[in-house]
């Protein structure tokens, strides 16, 4: 769609929106304001709400034919179309998981993987995809963090919005969520996150923010926690003040599945009960079918504030589009394949390499391929993310227990096996395989070769925070052995979070390869032989362990499901690189690292400052192979105190010998603080040191800069 034809249908949409809500009966208007789940093995009962010919999904709204208003068909989302036993057979593209996506730094792929999974929901008539998750990685323990982006506000913002984009672009509606601060599994539905405000608006909100101005997703999902004491779903301050009034959003708010204790939260900005059988089977009642209504007749719920929730959903409609789809746009798996296979290529991050990589396609050597379900596949996280793959599951293992959540756990091996790719892409080489049973056994199989390769793997998932940074199944254990066995030992990690490495100084190379999608074993071998440069970079700081982090301890951890527990974000807005920063801690591996089999020069770098900063350098590729680089710009230093604050970065591919000038420009807020008392963004006059950097530790070339002091607004 042109500029401008998504311009008139903004303008029109609101206006349309207007009328259509005229139009409308009170019964009509109330029932676009509930969404309800369909039947699937976690809830094996079909609500009579939901028509027989419409295909089971995540949720339900239906629409007002006689109006032209289609029902709302709602479908997860991030990582591909889901399938938690909804319909059976039906299979999606699986991508890899977000933290892969955000490490690839590539926005143009961020869009490309919203494409896939747009057309993907439309093909099946879902005109809601549940995507855009955002929430900052704040803590290392986060069972949810591979299905979000990153811990900075910039780059999660950058990569949300281009997903989102390329969803909406399909005319499927996309929220982002969940709004805010579900920064940790851990009795979710009980969880207080506290911060100081102020800090909020420089971090998550920050990321909400720049996220929703790039791409206005058409609803946003609120969080199942308390903000501040408040539940996300009915806190005013983040709903009314921030969302609706300090940034306009002019979309709906939806509340997460069950998370709708009381109708009064329409009164605090919440627009749409999501999953309201939840709601009745955890909160006694569902909040808006009955109770919101009773507030409407004896005049607690405004009429005005009525029509603004049915409003505020007409409208996203119809700026995005899902009340004129045409025909639906073919669908090409082969194509959306290559779209999984070339994010886990570019997010799969070296993290170390003493020389054993890359193998060689051509390489001989005697090669022992050990654990992590090799022989089968690669792990996908669990939860409302997980996507049936083409083909189905390798396999599925139950885990389980504790808590409501445990259905969801499992270990799920997408079939991409990375034995067969290897054996694929090592044809010469002797390939051996041993299950990682025992490091006794493992060792073995070690000795016999030249050179190990041994796969671990963590179960991660909704519902569930890790323990701790260890490997599950005494995998550290295998991974000692082996490396005390082999000096050519090459680990690679498939885990939707940081693990601690104790063993990572006699491991030869370490490769975090994520929850890879269902190319990933694919990718995993083309990196390890060198058919792929690798060029991920980290979205997230490895701790060396807990004790560096800003909550060794995590509050509420093994209490029963049902225990309030709060959690004070004392790291404020100063999430992951800022807090190792500001505390001087050395990560083991720092955001924005990532090795390649290839070396870069940068030179010449020019920083200009008007109303911003911008910031040019010359980047040239001085070794013998193609690769991509990802020069990254940070503040360091503003005038009152040291900063640290990625403002930009900029993926690179250049041939052997090739240079190109890049040329980065900070958004504006990133050199500011959000000032509570004024209600907005200050930006101090005085000098700002810049740096152009390979990693938030790393700095190659530094300047400063003279800016004006401004109010940025809100
Ligand atoms: C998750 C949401 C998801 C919803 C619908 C909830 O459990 O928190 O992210 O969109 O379920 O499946």
């Amino acid at each position: 769609m042109s500029n401008r034809a998504a311009l008139r249908y903004d303008t029109d949409a609101d206006a349309r929106a207007r009328e259509i809500e005229t139009q409308m009966t009170d019964d009509e208007r109330f029932s676009l304001l509930v969404s309800v789940m369909g039947a699937s093995e976690m809830l094996p009962v079909r609500d009579e709400r939901i028509p027989a010919d419409v295909p089971m999904s995540a949720g339900y709204v239906p629409g007002v034919a006689r109006l032209g208003v289609p029902a709302l068909l709602m479908s997860d989302a991030g990582l591909g179309v889901t399938n938690p036993g909804y319909r059976p057979g039906d299979t999606a593209t699986a991508l890899p998981a977000g933290l892969a996506l955000a490490a690839t730094f590539d926005p143009a792929l961020a869009r490309a993987a919203g494409e896939v999974v747009g057309t993907e929901a439309r093909s099946r008539g879902f005109n809601v995809l549940l995507a855009g998750g955002i929430n900052l990685a704040r803590d290392p323990r986060n069972g949810r963090n591979f299905e979000y982006l990153s811990e900075d506000p910039l780059l999660s913002a950058t990569m949300a919005a281009a997903s989102i984009n390329g969803i909406q672009q399909q005319q499927v509606i996309s929220t982002i969520k969940h709004y805010s601060l579900n920064c940790n599994e851990t009795n979710r539905h009980w969880l207080d996150a506290v911060i100081d405000p102020d800090a909020h608006r420089e971090s998550d909100l920050l990321a909400f923010q720049i996220a929703i101005e790039r791409s206005q997703p058409g609803a946003v999902m609120t969080a199942y926690n308390k903000v501040n004491g408040e539940y996300a779903g009915g806190n005013d301050a983040l709903i009314n003040t921030v969302l609706k009034g300090a940034w306009g959003y002019r979309g709906w708010v939806m509340s997460d599945w069950g998370a709708t204790r009381s109708w009064e939260y329409a009164l605090k900005g919440l627009d749409q009960e999501s999953g309201a059988q939840i709601d009745a089977l955890l909160w006694q009642g569902e909040a808006f079918s009955g109770p919101l209504r009773a507030a409407y007749a004896d005049g607690r719920l405004s009429r005005e504030r009525l029509s603004d929730m049915v409003r505020r959903i007409l409208r996203s409609m119809f700026a995005v589009g899902i009340d004129r789809w045409g025909a639906a746009p073919a669908l090409d798996m082969s194509a959306h394949h290559r779209i999984a296979l070339q994010i886990a290529r570019q997010g799969i991050v070296l993290l170390k390499n003493d020389g054993v990589l890359p193998l060689g396609t051509e390489s001989e050597a005697h090669v022992a391929v050990i654990g992590g379900y090799a022989q089968l596949g690669v792990v996908a996280g669990c939860g409302s993310s997980t996507v049936v793959p083409p083909g189905g599951y390798a396999d599925v293992l139950p885990i389980g227990e504790p808590g409501p959540l445990s259905g969801f756990r499992s270990l799920y091996l997408l079939p991409s096996p990375p034995l067969t790719e290897l054996r694929q892409h090592l044809p010469h080489a002797r390939i051996e395989f041993d299950p990682g049973l025992s490091p006794a056994e493992a060792v073995l199989a070690a000795r016999r070769a030249d050179i190990a390769i041994v796969f671990v793997i963590r179960v991660e998932g909704e519902g569930f925070d890790n323990a701790d940074l260890s490997l599950p199944w005494g995998q550290d254990s295998v991974i000692a052995a082996v490396a005390a066995a082999n000096p050519n030992t090459v680990v690679v990690l498939e885990t939707g979070n940081p693990v601690a490495m104790p063993w990572r100084d006699s491991a030869n190379a370490i490769v975090q390869a994520w929850y890879p999608g269902q190319a990933g074993g694919q990718a995993i071998a083309e990196v390890l032989t060198g058919t792929v440069n690798p060029s991920g970079r980290l979205p997230i700081t490895f701790p060396v362990d807990l004790r560096q982090t800003p909550r060794p301890g995590l509050p509420g951890l093994g209490a029963p499901w049902g225990t309030p527990t709060t959690i004070c974000y004392r790291e404020g807005a100063d999430v992951g690189y800022r807090w190792f920063a500001r505390q001087g801690h050395v990560p083991m591996f720092a955001f924005g690292h990532g090795l390649c089999y290839t070396s870069f020069e940068h030179r010449d770098l020019v920083v200009s400052a008007g109303d911003t900063v911008t910031a040019s350098c010359t980047v040239m590729n001085t070794g013998d192979r193609a690769g991509a680089d990802v020069p990254q710009l940070y503040l360091t230093a503003a005038p009152s105190e040291k900063r640290l604050r990625l403002l930009g970065f900029e993926r690179v591919e250049l041939e052997p010998g090739e240079s190109r000038r890049v040329t980065i420009e900070a958004e504006p807020r990133l050199l500011a603080r959000y000032d509570g008392g004024a209600g907005g963004w200050r930006l101090e006059p005085g000098t700002y040191s810049i740096a152009l950097a390979t990693s938030a530790t790393a700095p190659q070339l530094v300047a400063e800069v003279q800016l004006g002091g401004r109010f940025l607004g809100r």
